[in-house]
Formats: C-alpha cells, structure tokens, sequence
C-alpha cells in the first residue's frame, strides 16, 4: 500500500477502506507517512468528505494509536464531557465537581484555548500550582480515590490526534466534520469513560456556524460512541453570544466557582444544570433529567458541589486558598467601562469578536506555545434581547496593557448591535442527539 494512491483515491472521492485508513493513521503516527502527504490527505477528506462507515474507521484508527484506559479498573462507571469550543465556555470547571458530588465518577482530559476559543486547563491554571499534566497512573489513581480528575491529555492516549490536530491548525483542514469527529471521539474513546456528553456549539463563536451543520457533526459523533460500546448524548448549544458573562481565564475561574455557590448568569446556570442532569442520567445515577438537576441544584445548595471542587484542586496541588478567597485571583490592572451609543434592544453580541478581543488583550494564544495572562478578559454584561438605555454598560474590559484598551473597546462596539425594536432573546439549548 502506498500513501500517495490513498491520498489520490479520496481527492477522487472514493471511499476508503478500513486497512487504508489504518495503513495511513498508523503509518503518520509512527513518522513513515510525512506531514506533506498527511497534509494533502486531510485536504482531500475536507473536500470530498468521508461516510459515516469511513469517519468511524478513522476514529477507531486514532483511538488505538496509544493507550486506551479501562477505567473500570477504578470505577464502577465513569462519565465525560467535552466542548467543541467557544467562547465564555467555562462548564467543566462548574459542572465537573456537581456531577462528582452526586457521586458519579468523572474522569476528564481538557484541552487549551487555542484562536478565538478558550481552553480548560488555562482557566485552572489561574490557581497556583494547579498541574495539568498528570501521568495516566495518576489519572487512575485520583479518580479511584475521589472520583474526580481534571487535566490535560496524556500524549500516550491518541497521539494520532495530538499530531493530526496541530497539522489541520496551520494547513486550514479543521473545519470538515469528519476530522472534528474522529479528532473528537479518537480521545473520548481512549479516554475510557462509558458515558459521554457531548455539547456541540452552533453559532458566531463556534467551529459548527450552522444548526444544521452542528446537528450533522453531532449525529456522526453519536453514531461512532454507539458503535464503539458508549452511551453518548450530545446537546446542541447556542454560540452566538458569549456563554454567561466572563471571558478570559481568572474572571471564568470565578464565574464557575461562584456558580458552585449558586450565583451567576442564568443561561449559564442554566447550561451547567442541564449538563450536569444529562450527565447523571447518562451514568445512571438520575432516572430523569428533571431528577438530575434536582440533584444538582442539592448538592449546591448543601455545598457539596464546591467541596469537591476543593478535593480536586488539593489533590491536583493547586493553592485552594485562591478557591476559598476569589480575590486573590489574578486581577488586571484597568478596567474600563463601554457604554451603549443609543438606547434600544440588544440584537446581537457576536461572541467570535469578544473571543478575539480578549485573545488580543492577551488572555489567548495567537499561536501554540504562546504564554498567556489570567487576569485579562471581557465581562459581557447584557444579552441578546435586553433592553437598554445609552450610556448602560456593555462590557467591562480587563487589561493590563493600556495601550491596548482604545482599540478594544472600538472592536466591541462593533460587537454588539442595537435595534430600535425589542428583540427575543436566543435559547441556550437547540435540541439533543441520540438515547
Ligand atoms: N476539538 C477537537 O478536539 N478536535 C477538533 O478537530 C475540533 C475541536
């Protein structure tokens, strides 16, 4: 078998077979396929696409590229989510430790922000001390002991991905649904969790700009879980706007703690609490999901909820204190005030520019390996279909370089629009796939 024929037959538009597809991922991941032909292969597949047969071969080619871990070993059952990406996306930080307090394992490797889009382990990484790389034995270990864990992803599990990733970063191959599947399922699958929830995001801010196309990615992801042995749901959320109000690393930890406590925005409370209740029903701890949130909101109010988010930073070695006392957290140096121009409803706050904005104020990565600033952000203070008066304010800008802040606060206010008529506001949730 040779590359160059695979690469030629799927830039035909044929379909590929299971040994071709394995020959191809086995042969890049190993070094004997180089980046030139890996890059002219996902080019093809972006172009011509991939059947659902195809996608779940190329999943399953990713997935036994490394290790796969049993966490049965540890846990009678463990249950994950994952993102497809967007902006103000802090849950995992809120409904992780929910759906531990309820007592359902959860074994989670996140990733980093990386464009317009935020990542996990930057937002943790706003603690002190807190690791992110944990070895798989430690993985094991924490979730066995207290049946929470969250940090970055092994390189021993799918490291077909981790390589495929970076290639479509700089070759312009990220945004075709069979590559964001397999890319996405490869690491579930090898992560070993046998109940995933998926949160695909349509809109502005996310990869899937359409319903339809965010419907599509979560169909083909489902379908690959189901015929890899997993329960898996994915719900369809709005990225539009932001989620909730923070954007950038410290101000998100805060907002995802706070929610531990029961305070903050309503849709992202709202979010977190429906998440956390499809998480539950999916690991079999709730019988339904108005049963699941009924757990959730009680193991806020009862403060078991921030508890174990307490038990996951000890046992990741973060400095809890900067838990227990939010102002210690990273704080920029000034924060400045943009104000609506007229008085109306709010009919749009594109979340792609506020992303890109509080990646210019340094809280994301231009490029890999970048560093970034935790105390820098947006605090997007209205919402699709509020009603506002001139001189209300829009968003509160965190920055630590001033010379930044004229040209910030002229990008958000092409952000937002404003209309003389009343808006509705936009749902959090557009529908869920699968079980
Ligand atoms: N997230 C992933 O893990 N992979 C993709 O390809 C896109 C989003």
């Amino acid at each position: 078998m040779r590359a160059v024929d695979i690469i030629a037959r799927k830039r035909d538009g044929d379909g590929l077979t299971e040994d071709e597809i394995k020959f191809f991922i086995e042969g890049y991941t190993k070094g004997d396929i180089p980046d030139y032909q890996a890059s002219a292969w996902a080019m093809a597949v972006l172009l011509k696409g991939m059947t659902a047969q195809e996608t779940t071969y190329l999943t399953l080619a990713m997935a036994n590229s490394g290790d796969t871990l049993d966490l049965s070993k540890v846990v009678p059952i463990a249950v994950d989510k994952h993102s497809t990406g967007g902006v103000g996306d802090k849950t995992t930080i809120s409904v992780a430790p929910i759906v531990a307090a309820c007592g359902l394992a959860v074994g989670k490797m996140s990733g980093r922000g990386l464009g317009f889009s935020g990542g996990t382990l930057d937002k943790m990484e706003s603690i002190p001390g807190y690791h992110t790389n944990l070895s798989t034995e430690e993985f094991l270990k924490q979730l066995g002991d207290i049946g929470i864990v969250l940090t970055g992803q092994s390189v021993d599990l799918a490291p077909a991905d981790g390589k495929l990733y970076a290639l479509r970063d700089v070759t312009g191959t990220v945004q075709s649904i069979p590559l964001i599947a397999s890319s996405v399922m490869s690491k579930k699958i090898a992560a070993g969790a046998q109940a995933i929830v998926l949160d695909v995001k349509s809109g502005l801010g996310a990869f899937m700009q359409t319903l339809d196309e965010a419907k599509e990615l979560a169909e083909v992801m489902v379908s690959i879980g189901k015929l890899s042995g997993r329960r898996v749901i994915a719900v369809l959320s709005n990225m539009d706007q932001p989620l909730g109000s923070a954007v950038g690393n410290a101000l998100e930890l805060k907002e995802a703690v706070l929610a531990l406590k029961g305070q903050g925005p309503d849709d992202y409370i709202e979010h977190c609490l429906s998440l956390a209740a499809y998480m539950l029903v999916l690991g079999g701890k709730a019988g339904n999901l108005a049963a699941g949130e009924e757990m959730a909101k009680t193991v806020i109010e009862n403060g078991r909820a921030f508890e174990m988010l307490r038990k996951l930073v000890i046992a990741q070695e973060g400095d809890v204190s900067y838990i227990d006392d939010l102002s210690k957290l990273p704080k920029a140096a000034f924060i400045e005030a943009v104000t609506a121009d007229r008085p109306g409803w709010i009919s749009v706050v594109n979340a792609r520019d506020v992303g890109e904005t509080s990646v210019t104020l340094g809280a994301g990565r231009a490029k890999k390996g970048d560093t970034i600033d935790p105390a820098v952000g947006i605090m997007v203070k209205v919402k699709v279909g509020d009603q506002v008066e001139r001189g209300q304010r829009l968003f509160e800008i965190h920055a630590n370089d001033q010379s930044l802040l004229e040209g910030v606060k002229n990008r958000l206010l092409q952000a937002v629009r404003i209309l003389p008529e009343p808006v509705s506001s936009l749902p959090v949730f557009y529908g869920v796939i699968g079980e």
